[in-house]
């Protein structure tokens, strides 16, 4: 319709570096689903940046099948979304090569995901370890994304693809348009059940500090059961109470109570009451999804097809942007 104002577009993207978490489907997938209708959205599972750690191969490609499949599961509803595999998009690399030349040693110095990771793994401090946040640049900038929804470790990634754009922009003209990150509003940040000053990790040495989207009910139980709380024995929203607020987050984001609410439903009652109340919100929470997936996962020639779909229209919308990019540049086309 010709009145109908354009939907603004939302890039983002997950890394397949092992299995979807608790964390990140009520930090980040839960929320790509919420966009789907108001935006017209483009995800992406960014497997390029998965390799700037070292990866087992058989168990890196079950680990991308798997979580493509698990983020349809969750909902992403590929006739409503592009949902792409970055590496099947040759332009990713491309963009990203050209946008190293134009992004500064001093800046990527300054990243504190850069200076993590090198810590975390200091055997292999790789170049592109150092130039991850390029790549993810060129990522957004390719589809001329309005929107990013990123959890708050990945603010700074928008602001250096925001500088970079710009500068861009500066010496050629209006060739990107700057992207806006956004930390939605509703998207939990889940803490360690065992450690609860960490973000929830599947790298957690502790097994049951992490909960898997595709944990088995029992399991799921267990972890919540013994998930670390206080000797107050009060269930309430407070500072000093990591381990209560974090299930309260937990149990918030996923009933749609608010904390008040839960305060009242467990006043007078124990920890282990509240423990066993949010396990089995989560557990029925991630069933459907879990049955969804256990489908999804046999039918891997429908997988391919809505891959391959998907990674067609990228590399259809991200030329565009790329074609203009070189010859701004000079290459000769
Ligand atoms: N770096 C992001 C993360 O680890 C994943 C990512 C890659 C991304 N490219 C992106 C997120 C582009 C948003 C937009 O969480």
């Amino acid at each position: 319709m010709e009145n109908t104002p354009k939907k603004e577009v939302v890039f983002s993207a997950i890394q397949p570096s092992g299995t979807i978490t608790l964390g990140n489907y009520l930090g980040a997938v839960r929320n790509w689903v919420s966009l789907q209708d108001e935006y017209n959205c483009i995800y992406a599972l960014a497997d390029l940046h998965t390799i700037t750690v070292r990866q087992n191969p058989a168990q890196f490609r079950k680990n991308i099948i798997d979580a493509y499949a698990s983020i349809i599961a969750c909902g992403v509803d590929v006739e409503k979304s592009v949902f792409f595999i970055q590496s099947h998009v040759h332009t990713h690399a491309e963009l990203a090569w050209i946008l190293n030349c134009y992004t500064q040693f001093g800046e990527l110095s300054r990243m504190t995901q850069f200076k993590d990771k090198s810590a975390k793994h200091a055997d292999n401090i790789n170049a592109g370890l150092f130039t991850y946040p390029v790549l993810m640049a060129g990522d957004i900038l390719l589809y001329q994304a309005d929107k990013v929804p990123v959890g708050a470790d990945q603010k700074q990634h928008i602001e250096i693809t925001c500088d970079i754009a710009k500068r861009f922009n500066g010496i050629y003209g209006d060739v990107f348009k700057i992207p806006e990150g956004f930390i939605p509003k509703n998207g939990a940040r889940v803490m360690s059940l065992q450690n609860p000053l960490n973000k929830m990790s599947k790298s957690d040495e502790n097994v049951n500090g992490c909960v898997h989207l595709l944990d088995p009910p029992e399991v799921i139980m267990k972890k919540f059961k013994r998930a670390v709380t206080d000797s107050e024995a009060c269930v309430r929203y407070a500072e000093g109470k990591d381990g209560v607020n974090n299930l309260m987050t937990i149990y918030s984001a996923v009933t749609g109570k608010t904390f008040e609410q839960i305060e009242n439903e467990f006043a007078g009652k124990g920890y282990g009451d509240f423990k066993t109340a949010v396990g089995e919100a989560v557990v029925e929470e991630l069933r459907p999804i879990r049955e969804r997936y256990e489908q999804l996962v046999k039918d891997k020639a429908y997988l391919e097809e809505c891959y391959h779909k998907a990674d067609e229209i990228a590399l259809k919308i991200s030329s565009r942007t790329l074609g203009k990019v070189m010859k701004k540049v000079g290459y000769v086309r």
